[in-house]
């Protein structure tokens, strides 16, 4: 059950799990991951829009404790609604009351349109829609959670996939730098007012995933291409695997105060 501030969380109760952007790189492996750690009876729901591949994580991530479930959803456009039923529908009749744990993982991401320069940033509609995915559906779709588990709101884990970018400017990333600077804020602001709410903003380093090739592909940065080639190229990238595995060591140890931002390389 989940307890106070900077107490361990303990996962080996039955625990339910919602976990967006499952379909590949760190959501992928945080499933996988996160799976060996869950107690009896313990149920999986997974959120991408890919549902072949959403049925290829369900598979990797197989324990006996574990019931997983997936469902395709497109988080930019989904419903409260939507939202709500989805999560719903996945406890399948059980209570909430039957779950000592009850965590939300929100790892969806993208980069948004990295063709634009930042001083010639003025398509509101691309904006919002690049918004509507990575702060205001993420806000929407933790609401639904929250109405959810209400009852038992002490039982809630919450943790967001964050980056260094959220507390750090990088040249050519003006849309997910803010976005993920706001994203952040709106969990530290819901931990302050929620202390019985676990929060935790993980920042998982740079991580071999599609992100990264999208970045190459796309942006116009010149400052941006060399940080993600030498990347590349020094072969400092982490795998998707370690950094889920840190992600959950972080969680369970539990040493981490209302909202913070804990990265991958502030932990040994
Ligand atoms: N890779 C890095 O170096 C790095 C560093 C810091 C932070 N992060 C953060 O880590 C998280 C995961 O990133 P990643 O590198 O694993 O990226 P990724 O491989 O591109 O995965 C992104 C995930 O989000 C899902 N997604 C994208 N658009 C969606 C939509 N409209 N509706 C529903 N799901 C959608 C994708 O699934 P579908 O395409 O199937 O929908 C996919 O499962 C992101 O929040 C990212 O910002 C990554």
């Amino acid at each position: 059950m989940a307890s106070s501030s900077s107490s361990s969380i303990d996962l080996s109760g039955s625990t339910f799990v919602v976990l967006t952007g499952a379909s590949q790189g760190i959501g992928r492996a945080i499933a996988v991951e996160l799976a060996k750690c869950l107690g009896p009876k313990s149920l999986m729901l997974l959120l991408a829009r890919n549902k072949e591949e959403l049925a290829k994580t369900a598979e990797l991530s197989k324990q006996d404790n574990v019931k997983v479930v997936y469902q395709s959803m497109d988080l930019s456009t989904a419903s409260a609604k939507d939202m709500y039923d989805v999560i719903n529908n996945a406890l399948e009749g059980r209570k909430v009351t039957d779950f000592a744990t009850a965590t939300i993982l929100h790892n969806v991401g993208s980069l948004g349109n990295l063709a634009v320069a930042t001083e010639r940033m003025e398509d509101v509609d691309e904006m919002r829609q690049y918004y509507d995915l990575n702060v205001f559906n993420v806000i929407k779709l933790n609401t639904q959670f929250l109405k959810i588990f209400e009852e038992v709101e002490d039982r809630i884990v919450i943790v967001n996939i964050t980056s260094l970018c959220a507390i750090k400017a990088m040249s050519g990333m003006a849309s997910y730098c803010s976005g993920k600077a706001a994203r952040e804020m709106y969990f530290k602001v819901l931990a302050e007012e929620k202390k019985h709410i676990r929060v935790l903003n993980y920042s998982p380093g740079p991580v071999e995933t599609s992100m990264i090739d999208y970045v190459l592909a796309e942006t116009v940065n010149a400052n941006l291409r060399d940080v993600f080639l030498s990347f590349k190229m020094q072969g400092t990238l982490l795998k998707p695997e370690m950094t889920a595995k840190k992600c959950l060591t972080v969680l369970q140890q539990g040493k981490f105060g209302p909202g913070d931002h804990v990265d991958y390389f502030d932990v040994e």
